[in-house]
């Protein structure tokens, strides 16, 4: 049985964007506008010239470029990115086209609150190399008819963790990988709103 909505913490999300950003867009939509009552409390990205980090600075959310550039080391990148995640007090990391893996603490401290969002159906077109146009260009090529949208929880690995949520989209005859990017990334940004709608509700745990 769900909790009852007094009883379930606020969303305090963070999020890593490494380009666009349109999916966070998305969600920061969705909070300003009280489809969601998550509140975004920071935004981290790997590219300090990425659209996301531009988005989050017109937004008011607090950015930050954190990346080798500033961390040469992984394990201090690791501990740099945890250490604002901590100081911003987030609760649920949402992943919003991020293309490096996290580091072994961040997952470790955010077991299980940590969300990815995939441009097909995993298991099939995942893993490391296919994120961006080669996850299109890889369905095209196999000549599947349908390809999709996945939302699930990070561990340490590429593209793997419990599937929370799944839509289809239809493949056509006519596809470029840019058509159907396109596609694509319109159900992405419908169903990362949704999947947060349900967290909210109680009507999706997290595994
Ligand atoms: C999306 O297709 C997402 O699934 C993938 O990278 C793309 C990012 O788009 N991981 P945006 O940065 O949210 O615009």
């Amino acid at each position: 049985m769900p909790l009852p909505s007094q009883t379930r913490p606020a969303l305090r999300l963070g999020f890593l964007a490494s380009h666009g950003g349109s999916n966070m867009q998305a969600i920061l939509d969705a909070c300003k506008d009280g489809r969601l009552t998550a509140e975004p409390e920071v935004v981290i990205s790997n590219n300090s010239g990425s659209h996301a980090l531009a988005r989050a600075r017109r937004s008011g959310v607090p950015a930050y470029h954190l990346s080798g550039k500033t961390h040469p080391k992984l394990d201090d990148l690791d501990a740099a990115i945890l250490d604002v995640l901590h100081r911003h007090e987030v609760n649920l990391v949402i992943l919003a086209g991020y293309v490096r893996l996290l580091g072994p603490k961040t997952i470790a401290t955010y077991q299980r609150r940590i969300l990815n969002i995939h441009p097909a159906l995993l298991p099939s077109f995942g893993g490391k190399g296919l994120y961006g146009p080669a996850v299109h260009e890889a369905v095209l090529a196999a000549g599947d008819s349908v390809t999709g949208v996945t939302i699930h929880v990070v561990d340490e690995q590429f593209d793997r963790g419990p599937i929370l949520a799944q839509v289809t989209v239809p493949v056509e005859k006519n596809d470029t990988t840019e058509s159907l990017a396109g596609r694509v990334l319109a159900q992405e940004h419908l169903l990362f709103v949704e999947t947060l709608q349900q967290i909210e509700r109680g009507e999706l745990e997290l595994p």
